[in-house]
């Protein structure tokens, strides 16, 4: 049997092709554009992602011998506010998880209803990059348009709307939305409340390896597909992420280097984080994982490539990097392109080289984004530190992963062995898993990561290299509150 697995990406929409034995067959990739109307806001049309996801689909089947694909799932950004109308028309551009917009909203939130009641209610305190202050927000600033909201969903709902007609979620992007009561896994009534939207106006949450439908006969005969596809409800891209890298149970961990940074920790049961430094959230098989996101990973580098550098050898500016340099730049690079989420919660910050002097070469600044981004990362598994979860290892995706030194820099900031598996896909294999597991090819999400991922490859810290990173983590760690009233001050005079 074949399946489908889509990763709903921010660059692009990424497809894969897989048998139930977990070989890969084929994979495209086809990009779409991110809209950036003000300074910290960014959007994305959702006919661009139901449109480029047919493409890439039908690409996929063209190359099966018998067009037939048993299962489709898809791994979607998160958090996106996408609103329909009674006739089931986008009503406006979705506002995606990297958008700092909603943060008066967000703070009303945590403010005016408390964050002691939103972590009651779903489990968290409010980000602006989540979606009920984006829907407060439209309240206030759209009010036409929010009058004519009749159905919200997140990103990858939408394309599995559109493909099935199942207006269906799953808890673990659900749980990014501020109005899923993440620990009883069903909508809060009082967040709807709060917001103004009723629980009708929301999808009916599967788990999700469940089916949620089956794609539609003219979409099937328009993409000459023989015999039923099945859907199953997908996941959040970092959840579907993990399911790829086969982090499931207690205590694993993943780290995604993707156009956003994630430390994803799976867990039994569902943990608070009382500090509020990092998300309590479902995961896709059928548990909960603590998570910590930074807003901009690998697209650091994507904006150094091709904004500064005007190069696209990604790969030859990294080989530039000393190894000898490791640990020793007088270059920090602070990532907060957009913003930033986990841990500092502050969306007036923005990206920021220091120390810079006349002998300071290119490499040395590639050698800071690398370094600057796994910094962060470092702060949100130091949070993790502070639930008391102790992660030794932790398995690596996204495209930053691709990059050796990267992986070094990486392992040696963090101390801990980084470990890759023989396909990092991440989301999209996740999600082809979620799939066969839908189709009953595997007993459980558990069982198919048993059979069809393995570690192939390892990065182990160096005890000099760490104890250098750990003097440069202190240095960097006093840089972001020196610049934190200017970068507050900058914003003010801009808006
Ligand atoms: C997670 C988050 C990002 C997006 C990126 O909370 O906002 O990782 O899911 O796709």
């Amino acid at each position: 049997m074949n399946y489908i697995g889509v990763d709903l990406g921010t660059s692009a929409v990424k497809l894969l092709l897989m048998t139930g034995e977990g070989e890969i067959l084929k994979i495209v990739s086809k990009e779409y554009p991110v809209y950036f109307p003000k300074n910290g806001w960014s959007e994305q049309s959702p006919i661009d992602w139901y449109e480029k996801t047919l493409e890439g689909i039908k690409e996929l089947v063209d190359a099966t011998d018998d067009r037939t694909v048993a299962g489709i799932s898809v791994a979607g950004q998160m958090h996106g506010l996408v609103v329909l109308d009674e006739n089931d028309e986008v009503i406006r551009n979705a506002i995606l998880w990297n958008d700092g917009r909603s943060q008066p909203q967000s703070d009303w939130l945590n403010s005016e209803i408390s964050k002691r009641k939103l972590t009651e209610y779903t489990g968290n305190i409010s980000y602006a990059g989540f979606t009920a202050p984006k829907i407060l927000w439209m309240k206030e600033n759209e009010p036409d348009k929010f009058a004519r909201i009749r159905k919200i969903m997140l990103p990858k709902d939408y394309v599995t709307y559109k493909l099935t007609g199942a207006f269906a979620t799953d808890p673990s992007d659900a749980s990014g939305t501020l109005y899923y009561d993440v620990k009883n896994r069903c909508w809060s009534k009082e967040m709807c409340d709060i917001l103004g939207i009723t629980v009708d106006m929301l999808p009916r949450v599967y788990e999700s390896y469940e089916k949620v439908g089956e794609l539609k006969s003219e979409i099937s005969e328009l993409l000459g597909i023989s015999g039923t596809t099945i859907m199953s409800a997908g996941a959040g891209d970092n959840a579907g992420a993990a399911i790829g890298m086969g982090i499931t149970g207690e205590g694993s961990c993943n780290i995604s280097l993707g156009t956003s940074g994630t430390v994803f920790i799976s867990s039994d049961t569902f943990t608070e984080d009382f500090n509020n430094s990092l998300h309590s959230f479902a995961h896709a098989d059928g548990a909960y994982h603590v998570m910590g996101c930074i807003l901009s990973a690998a697209s650091c580098n994507k904006w150094w490539m091709d904004e500064v550098l005007e190069s696209s050898d990604y790969a030859g500016e990294g080989d530039k990097i000393d190894e000898s340099k490791f640990g020793q730049n007088r270059v920090y690079f602070l990532p907060y392109l957009m913003g930033e989420r986990s841990p500092i919660n502050d969306t007036d910050a923005r990206g920021a080289f220091i120390g810079m002097s006349p002998d300071t070469s290119r490499a040395d600044m590639t050698q800071a984004i690398f370094e600057g981004v796994s910094y962060a990362l470092k702060d949100c598994l130091m949070a993790a530190e502070n639930m008391g979860i102790n992660v030794s290892e932790s398995c690596v995706c996204g495209g930053g992963a691709k990059s050796e030194k990267w992986l070094k820099i990486l392992s040696n900031i963090l101390g801990i062995r980084l470990n890759t598996t023989e396909n990092t896909e991440g989301p999209s294999f996740g999600a082809a898993i979620l799939a066969a597991v839908a189709c009953g090819q595997y007993k459980d999400v558990e069982e198919a990561c048993d059979k069809l991922i393995k570690i192939n490859r390892s990065v182990e810290p160096d005890p000099e290299l760490v104890k250098l990173y750990a003097d440069r983590y202190d240095e960097y760690s006093k840089l972001y509150p020196a610049l934190k009233d200017a970068y507050k001050f900058v914003a003010s005079r801009r808006n």
